[in-house]
C-alpha cells in the first residue's frame, strides 16, 4: 500500500497528465515544411443574381437616384466590396441565368424589353441592369466577372454570341454591336458557367444528357474562356462521376458544386430567432462541406489525377426562412453570429482543399441569403459574414500551410461536431496568418498552436459577440465588428490562444 507521500505524488502525476491531455485535445500544428500550393483568391468570390433586392434596390439604384452612385451602382457598396477584396463576381444567376437573354439587356435602356422573373417573386424585370452595367461595375470593383450562360432556355448561338460580344477585339458582328453600344475595348471575360443547376431549375436534366449538352456549348465558346460545368447538388456524387467520365478534360476547366447550410428544406427556421438545436443542425450542414469536397475531389482525382479541373463551389451559405413580412420570393434574411461561424468554418475547408477548390461564390452579395451587405434606403450595414470574409482576405493568393488540428467536440444532445477548425498561409511579405474558429455555443477553448518556425511577434483580430443570435441592424450597425485580439501569447515557437465560444480569430505571425 503506498504511503501518503507516494499517494500525493501519484495524484499530482495524474493531474499533470490530465492537464496535458486537456491541452493536447486542442492543438493546431502548422507544417510549413510540407509541399503545398497557393490559395486561389477566387475562393473568396461572391454571387449576385437578379433576385429580390440584390441587383435592383441593392447594387443598382439607377442613374437618377439621390443615393450616391457611379452609373447607377451605389458608391457605398463599391467601397465596401473593394475593402473586402472581392476577387470575382458571378452573375446574372442562379436559376435566373437560364431564363436570361443577354441581348435584352444591351442598348438604350428605354428600348429594352421587359420579362417576368419567373423564379423569384414573379416580378417584372426591365433589363435596365445588363451586360455593360455588370462588366463596368466589375471593373470598378477590381473583380473578375463570372458570367453564367443560359443553357436551359437559350441556344448555343446565343451563348457563343455573348462570348464574342464581350471578348472579341477585332471586327465582327457582335463586337460591332458592342462598339455601337459605347464600349470600344472588350472586357476579356474569362470565367463562364455553362448553365446553372442543370439537374434542377436549369432544365431538370440527367447527367448523361447534360454532359453532351456541355460538350456542344463548349465547342462554340471561342477564345480564352474558362468553362465551368453545372455541378452536383450537394451529395449527388453520381453527377460528378458521370460528368468527369463523359466530358474530355481539354473541354472542361471547372466543375461546380452547390451546397447550402440548411436545417431541413421544409423547416429552415428563422434567421435570428433560433434555438441551440437549430444552430447545431445548421453547423452540421455547414461542416458537411468538408465531406462533400473530399468525396467529389476523390471522384475527380480518378479522371483528372493532375487536378487540371477546378472544383468551383459557386453557391454556398446559410439558408433560412425569409424575414417575416418580406416577399417570399426575395430570400431576404438577417445575418447573425451563426452565419459568421458558417463562413469561418467553410473558408477553412476551402483553404485546406485549395489544391482542388480554386473558386467559390458565397450566395449572395447584397440583401439575399447569407449576404455580406444589407441595404435599406440610403443606409447600408455590414454583416458578421462580411467581417469574417474581410478578416480572411489575408489568405488570398497566399501559400497554404498545411495544418493538423486536434480538437475535442462540440456536443449537443449526444451529437458531436469538431469544435475547433483552422487554416494557415504565408503571404508574399513573409507574414503567416492562422484563422481559428470555435463553433461551440458555450465553451471556450484554450489552444496551443505549434508554428513550426521562428517568429518574433503575434497580433490578431477577433469577431465575437454576447449571443449567437446577435446581428448588426440599421439601428445598431456596428454591434458586431472585429476588434484587436489580446489572448494570444507567443513563446518558443508556440502560440497559446484562448478562443471564446462561437468566435473567429485571425492571427498574424511575423
Ligand atoms: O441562390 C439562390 C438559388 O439557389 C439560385 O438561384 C439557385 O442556383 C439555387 O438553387
Amino acid at each position: 500500500m503506498p504511503n501518503k507521500f507516494t499517494r500525493r505524488f501519484i495524484s499530482m502525476l495524474g493531474l499533470v497528465a490530465s492537464l496535458e491531455a486537456a491541452q493536447a485535445q486542442h492543438k493546431v500544428t502548422l507544417h510549413p515544411e510540407a509541399p503545398t500550393q497557393t490559395i486561389n483568391r477566387n475562393i473568396y468570390g461572391h454571387f449576385a443574381e437578379h433576385l429580390g433586392n440584390c441587383i435592383y434596390g441593392g447594387f443598382y439604384v439607377g442613374d437618377t437616384s439621390n443615393i450616391p452612385h457611379v452609373n447607377g451602382v451605389r458608391k457605398d457598396i463599391i467601397a465596401a466590396l473593394k475593402n473586402l477584396k472581392v476577387p470575382n463576381l458571378r452573375w446574372p444567376g442562379g436559376c435566373f441565368a437560364d431564363t436570361y437573354h443577354w441581348k435584352d439587356g444591351i442598348g438604350p435602356k428605354d428600348k429594352r424589353p421587359t420579362i417576368v422573373n419567373t423564379w423569384w417573386g414573379g416580378v417584372t424585370e426591365n433589363n435596365s441592369f445588363g451586360t455593360h452595367d455588370f462588366l463596368n461595375m466589375c471593373e470598378e470593383l477590381g473583380a473578375e466577372p463570372y458570367l453564367a450562360g443560359n443553357v436551359g432556355s437559350g441556344t448555343v448561338q446565343e451563348l457563343s454570341d455573348w462570348v464574342q460580344y464581350v471578348n472579341f477585339p477585332g471586327k465582327s458582328p457582335m463586337s460591332d454591336l458592342r462598339q455601337q453600344n459605347g464600349r470600344q475595348q472588350p472586357w476579356k471575360v474569362r470565367y463562364w458557367g455553362v448553365g446553372n443547376e442543370a439537374w434542377g431549375c436549369g432544365g431538370n436534366m440527367r447527367p448523361e444528357y447534360y454532359a453532351d449538352i456541355f460538350r456542344k456549348y463548349a465547342t462554340f465558346m471561342s477564345g480564352n474562356t474558362f468553362k465551368i460545368a453545372s455541378g452536383a447538388n450537394s451529395s449527388d456524387y453520381n453527377w460528378t462521376e458521370v460528368l468527369m467520365k463523359n466530358i474530355p478534360l481539354h473541354m472542361l476547366d471547372g466543375l461546380a458544386l452547390h451546397h447550402y447550410a440548411v436545417i431541413n428544406w421544409d423547416k429552415k427556421g428563422d434567421a435570428v430567432d433560433f434555438t441551440e438545436e437549430q444552430y447545431f443542425q445548421t453547423m452540421r450542414s455547414a461542416c458537411f462541406m468538408d465531406t462533400l469536397v473530399r468525396r467529389h475531389s476523390a471522384i475527380m482525382d480518378k479522371y483528372d489525377p493532375k487536378k487540371k479541373v477546378a472544383l468551383v463551389v459557386d453557391e454556398w451559405g446559410g439558408w433560412y426562412n425569409v424575414q417575416a413580412g418580406t416577399n417570399p420570393g426575395f430570400l431576404f434574411q438577417q445575418n447573425t453570429m451563426r452565419d459568421a461561424m458558417i463562413a469561418g468554418v467553410t473558408l477553412n475547408i476551402f483553404n485546406n482543399h485549395s489544391d482542388r477548390v480554386r473558386m467559390a461564390n458565397l450566395a449572395q452579395t447584397v440583401n439575399v441569403l447569407q449576404a455580406v451587405v444589407l441595404t435599406k434606403g440610403e443606409q447600408l450595414i455590414l454583416t458578421p459574414t462580411y467581417h469574417v470574409m474581410e478578416m480572411y482576405n489575408v489568405h488570398q493568393d497566399a501559400t497554404l500551410i498545411p495544418v493538423d488540428v486536434q480538437s475535442d467536440n462540440y456536443t449537443y444532445k449526444g451529437e458531436q461536431l469538431q469544435a475547433v477548425t483552422a487554416s494557415a498561409s504565408k503571404d508574399k511579405s513573409g507574414a503567416t496568418h492562422i484563422s481559428l474558429v470555435n463553433i461551440d455555443a458555450a465553451k471556450a477553448r484554450e489552444i496551443t498552436v505549434a508554428t513550426g518556425a521562428a517568429y518574433h511577434s503575434v497580433t490578431g483580430r477577433i469577431l465575437s459577440s454576447a449571443k449567437l443570435q446577435d446581428c448588426n441592424s440599421f439601428t445598431q450597425p456596428e454591434k458586431i465588428k472585429p476588434v484587436a485580439f489580446k489572448d494570444a501569447v507567443l513563446k518558443n515557437n508556440t502560440v497559446t490562444v484562448k478562443l471564446p465560444p462561437f468566435s473567429v480569430v485571425v492571427l498574424e505571425l511575423k
